[in-house]
């Protein structure tokens, strides 16, 4: 973990509410599913961020735009720095076992599961992105998901990739877990990121399904420090009290006491 003065490179609204931000930064070396505490102008808390795209000296952050911090970084133009403190957290983990891999992104929850994709593209893994959003307006457009390292040379984006919209707007109609069981059958891992609501469904899916080796989500709770300090984001595991900055925001489905969360 480190501090840097990150310098924007780029910052687009990409759908509506919801920004992508390049920044220029040292090189760094982080796993998908990690997340930076970023200082949001003057406001004392910083605001946690999932790592969107990781590329040499670039890294990027999507988000939405819900309050102060946020709208302050949608704000940023290029060559304005960012206080950034990270990489933080445990983020995802690819079993070297797993060769099929299930990605299922609710909404902005496709922040993180960008990256993941890029890095089992690279392990030459296969991997299937769950698209779920409310309607087509929010589902990141595939120009966007197909831009940057892997298409600038590397290797090419190759992933298949099932959009769902709640409104039947593009893709399938209904809710990504409704028609998860379409794509399960040779899935080794899942990786989510979305609503508590979406790692509900899937408690009560995966129990059907015992080739599945794991399945990891990441919890997104208010933190305070973002460092293992004030407690504020205290959660009730299988394995007692963890820490969602520290010792998370990825855990696996089955550790995490779904009845006894409070947010
Ligand atoms: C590990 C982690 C990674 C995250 N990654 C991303 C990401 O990649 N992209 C993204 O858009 N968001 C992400 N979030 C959520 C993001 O941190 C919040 O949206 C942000 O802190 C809001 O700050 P604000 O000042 O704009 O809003 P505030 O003024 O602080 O709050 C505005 C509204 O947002 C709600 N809110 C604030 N923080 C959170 C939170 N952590 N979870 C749920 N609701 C919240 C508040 O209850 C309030 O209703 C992540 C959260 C965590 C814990
Ligand atoms: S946010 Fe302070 S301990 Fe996790």
């Amino acid at each position: 973990m480190r501090q840097i003065e990150a310098a924007v490179t780029a910052n687009n609204e990409v759908m509506p509410g919801v920004y992508l931000t390049w920044m220029e930064s040292p090189q760094l070396v982080a796993q998908p599913g990690q997340f930076f505490m970023v200082r949001c102008g003057g406001y004392f808390l910083r605001r946690p961020l999932s790592l969107h795209q990781l590329e040499g000296d670039r890294l990027a952050f999507l988000f939405s735009v819900v309050g102060k911090g946020s709208y302050w970084l949608s704000q940023r133009q290029v060559g304005d720095r960012v206080d950034l403190l990270g990489p933080l957290g445990r983020g995802y983990s690819i079993l070297p076992a797993a060769h099929n891999l299930l990605l299922v992104a609710g909404g902005i929850g496709i922040a993180p599961l960008r990256f993941l994709a890029d890095v089992a593209v690279k392990q030459e893994k296969k991997v299937t992105l769950l698209m779920g959003a409310s309607s087509k307006v929010n589902l990141l457009p595939e120009e966007q998901l197909s831009r940057g390292l892997l298409t600038d040379g590397v290797l090419p984006w190759n992933i298949n990739i099932i959009k769902v919209t709640d409104d039947g707007s593009e893709g399938l109609k209904g809710l990504a877990t409704d028609v998860i069981v379409n794509y399960i059958d040779d899935t080794d891992q899942i990786f989510a990121c979305g609503p508590v609501g979406m790692y509900q469904a899937l408690v009560r899916y995966s129990h059907q399904f015992p080739k599945l080796k794991s399945v990891q989500v990441s919890l997104e709770v208010r933190m305070g420090c973002g460092l293992g300090v004030c407690y504020g984001c205290t959660v009730k595991t299988k394995m007692g009290l963890k820490q969602v900055c520290r010792d998370g925001p990825v855990f696996d489905l089955e550790d995490i006491l779904w009845d006894e969360l409070d947010f």
